[in-house]
């Protein structure tokens, strides 16, 4: 078989760890690939996406372009559907172009399998209400938490994805509904890419939270400070999600699910010397 040709497209994609990802789930399953990545100039999507798979085997798409790659394909995922958004796209045999959405499984994976962190059963907050979060809630209510509550800056985005997801253990919180420690509480929100805090009381963090920020980089997270800062919680970064929803994307495209630990802890270590 010739080398899949794949990539990343979003605007920025300068700073994307897929590429070196791909690469090493390549090296594991012994399959040849090429993975690029390629910068999409506004309201351009589709003219680049198209043009790719002329001779593309898939590709994955990250911000601000999951929802266009989900109108762009002729046929989405039920979950890509809710989300409203593809993050992978592939060719089905009959030609036609697939989207589906791996983040929220690779949330899943990494908090149940990775970090062995329990859903089921819990009682859960999720901050933020944009891409991020939509793109996950479906697979957080697959694992049958007690409750999801939503809670975002701006509460009427927060009601519009309760209202979506349409399931009684979904519901949209304003401040004074949040309670008093959580079991998970995961940060879907950009705050802390841009150096903010969260405006959330402590009270939502006790000693047993477990807090999953969905931002990753070199050291703690912003937001993961911030609940160590209230309580002796276990906190993780999105590093680990990142890898398993690319394992769960190159099972897409290949029919073979890459092993992830090796590929988490290479990735950690270069981003930790970054
Ligand atoms: P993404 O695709 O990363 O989710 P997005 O759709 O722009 O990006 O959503 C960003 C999320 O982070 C939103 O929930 C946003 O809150 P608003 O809906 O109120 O804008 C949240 N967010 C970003 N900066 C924030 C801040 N400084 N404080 C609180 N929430 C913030």
């Amino acid at each position: 078989m010739s080398s899949a040709r794949l990539a990343v497209m979003g605007n920025p994609v300068e700073h994307s760890l897929s590429p070196d990802i791909h690469q090493q789930f390549g090296e594991m399953t012994g399959i040849e690939l090429s993975y690029e990545k390629i910068l999409v100039p506004e309201g351009k999507f589709s003219a680049v996406a198209a043009e790719f798979m002329q001779s593309g085997t898939g590709f994955n798409i990250t911000v601000p372009c999951k929802h266009d790659a989900w109108q762009f394909v002729d046929e989405a995922s039920d979950k890509a559907n809710l989300a409203r958004a593809a993050n992978t796209v592939s060719r089905a045999e009959n030609g036609r172009l697939m989207g589906n959405t791996t983040d929220g499984g690779g949330l899943i994976r990494d908090i149940t399998g990775n970090l062995d962190w329990g859903i089921a059963g819990r009682r859960v907050l999720v901050i933020g209400a944009g891409g991020a979060v939509s793109g996950v809630l479906s697979d957080l209510l697959a694992e049958d938490p007690v409750c999801i509550h939503l809670y975002n800056r701006t509460t009427s985005k927060a009601a519009e994805l309760g209202e979506r997801f349409d399931d009684h253990r979904l519901s949209a919180a304003i401040a004074g509904d949040l309670e008093t420690g959580y079991d998970l509480v995961i940060n879907g929100t950009s705050a802390g890419l841009s150096g903010d805090d969260v405006d959330l009381p402590g009270k939502i963090i006790s000693d047993d939270t477990r807090c999953y920020d969905m931002i990753y980089g070199p050291g703690i997270t912003r937001f993961n400070s911030w609940c160590r800062d209230r309580a002796a919680c276990e906190v993780s970064d999105g590093l680990g999600m990142l890898v398993e929803q690319a394992a769960l994307a190159f099972e897409i495209w290949f029919g073979v699910l890459p092993s992830t630990a090796p590929v988490i802890e290479s990735m950690r270590a270069s981003l930790d010397a970054s």
